[in-house]
């Protein structure tokens, strides 16, 4: 036999053993098979493998709903839905106004009311009159409204103003509260206010 033609022989040989290898039974699986193929599903998209909610059009999110009534920790759900009433009577400021306070308050209140209710609070926000003028903070009756009172409205919303709970935590609910208070006093100030501006 020459040597080119044993070599020959040898790779047909080694081919015919490959292709005995392949075989039509499935492979043996040595792990569970869940371990194996875990269904997986992406955080926050539709998903119809996992978990199916029939009312669901849209079978399900990767996450499961909370449970009714679940709330995250350190929240705490507002006492006084629909009493403002008694929000007035029973929620206190827990925040003293400090420099500090009240200067996050200024930030806060420029953030998220000024855009209705003007920087000042007098009802002339850059998005008026496109959306109807808001009231002055400075009124008599907001003047005279305890801040439980406001932090009602932040919280509830008030017939055109929506509620504010989701955009600003309580604390800096609060902390508006003291700046609109600083802003009730720049409206009507007194002659020792003035005199202490030098006015
Ligand atoms: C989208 C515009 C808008 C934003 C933003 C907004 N408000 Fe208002 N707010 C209004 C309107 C409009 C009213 C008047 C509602 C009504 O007719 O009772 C109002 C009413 C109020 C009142 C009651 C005034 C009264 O005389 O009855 C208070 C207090 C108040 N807002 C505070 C705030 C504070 C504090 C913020 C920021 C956290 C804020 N609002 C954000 C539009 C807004």
């Amino acid at each position: 036999m020459k040597c080119a033609t044993f070599k020959n022989s040898i790779l047909i040989t080694s081919l015919l053993v490959m292709a005995a290898c392949t075989s039509s039974k499935p492979p043996l699986e040595y792990i569970g098979p869940n371990m194996v193929k875990g269904p997986s599903l992406k955080a926050q998209r539709a998903d119809c493998y996992m978990f199916k909610d029939s009312n669901d059009p849209h079978c399900i999110r990767g996450p499961r709903m909370p449970v009714e009534g679940t709330i995250p920790t350190n929240f705490e759900p507002y006492p006084y839905p629909n009493d403002a009433e008694a929000a007035g009577r029973l929620l206190k400021n827990p925040l003293r106004p400090t420099k500090a306070i009240l200067e996050r308050g200024q930030i806060l209140f420029d953030t998220y009311c000024a855009v209705c209710h003007g920087n000042t609070g007098d009802g002339n926000g850059y998005i008026v009159p496109k959306f109807p003028q808001p009231p002055t903070l400075a009124s008599d009756k907001v003047t005279n409204w305890t801040d439980g009172r406001i932090f009602h409205v932040i919280t509830m919303g008030q017939n055109l103003m929506p509620s504010y709970a989701s955009q600003v935590t309580a604390d800096e609910r609060w902390a508006i509260i003291n700046y609109v208070r600083v802003l009730q006093r720049a409206a009507h100030p007194s002659a020792a206010d003035l005199k202490a501006v030098g006015k």
